[in-house]
């Protein structure tokens, strides 16, 4: 197949105190020395360099360099400067952040974040070596009338087809229906190839077949370990960004091992 990567991405949200996170970081590096797939963990800020920094001990004294990789939940487009809160992509590489989730719903709802803002995120993340997560997805309402890719395929549109060709290679795409989101509801393993394979065929026409076989797109919504294997075993889904089911070690694993 393709040479696209398969990723098992946890998004953490606003979940676990330090030492939570710490003990579960743990845990999963233990656990996850022999996986297949790639696993990024989606963590709060508070979280990211004392993750870091286990990753990095695991890698000098396993003998076997960890598949874990780091992400942030959010980034401002400026560089620096009058922006109380907020967090910059050089703050996030300078603790060896390679990852950062962009266009997530809740910072669309919650935060009023536009496919504006978005792409200006996505353009200064990649601009500074920080890969794009890009999450796009659509509401109940939208999807009952039926007009969910034309909503999706705007998103994409205005959030990302402005970057260069180079510069989109660096993304990671999340499709996540905002009804199958924390709902326990799961989009069925048709309904996600359905719409993966039409994000797909959007890059391919803007970007060629190339850059489309070879960007890996995730599914998110209420990926468990008893659904994930169908659903990553549909051509077109490429892992999962995962919510509720990455806070705990015995599911978060069993969905990496569902490669
Ligand atoms: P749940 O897996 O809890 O439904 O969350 C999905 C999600 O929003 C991941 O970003």
């Amino acid at each position: 197949m393709e040479n696209r990567l398969q990723i098992a991405a946890g998004n953490w949200k606003m979940n676990k105190t330090y030492s939570e996170g710490i003990e579960l970081v743990k845990e999963l590096i233990e656990r996850t020395k022999e996986g297949r797939a790639m696993v990024i963990l989606g963590v709060p800020f508070i979280h990211l360099k004392g993750v870091a920094d286990l990753i990095a001990s695991a890698d000098s004294t396993g003998g076997q360099t960890s598949s874990i990789k780091l992400a942030a939940q959010n980034c401002h487009y400026e560089e620096k400067g009058a922006f109380t809160g907020e967090i910059s992509v050089d703050m996030l590489l300078s603790v060896g952040t390679e990852y950062v989730i962009l266009g997530h719903s809740e910072r669309r709802e919650h935060f009023k974040e536009s496919n504006e803002i978005l792409s200006k995120k996505v353009e200064h993340a990649i601009s500074k070596g920080i890969a794009p997560i890009f999450c796009c997805g659509e509401s109940l309402r939208i999807r009952k009338a039926k007009i969910h890719v034309d909503f999706v395929s705007n998103q994409l549109n205005e959030g990302l087809f402005h970057l260069s060709k180079e510069a989109f290679s660096k993304v990671v795409i999340a499709y996540e229906p905002i009804w199958a989101i924390g709902t326990g509801e799961t989009a069925t393993p048709e309904q996600a190839q359905s719409m993966h394979k039409e994000i797909r065929t959007l890059i391919e026409r803007k970007y060629g077949k190339d850059v489309a076989q070879n960007t890996s797109i995730l599914y998110g919504g209420s990926v468990k370990p008893d659904n994930a294997k169908d659903l990553f075993s549909q051509p077109d889904v490429d892992g999962g960004l995962v919510g509720g089911a990455s806070l705990n070690a015995d599911d978060f694993v069993a969905i990496i091992n569902s490669f």
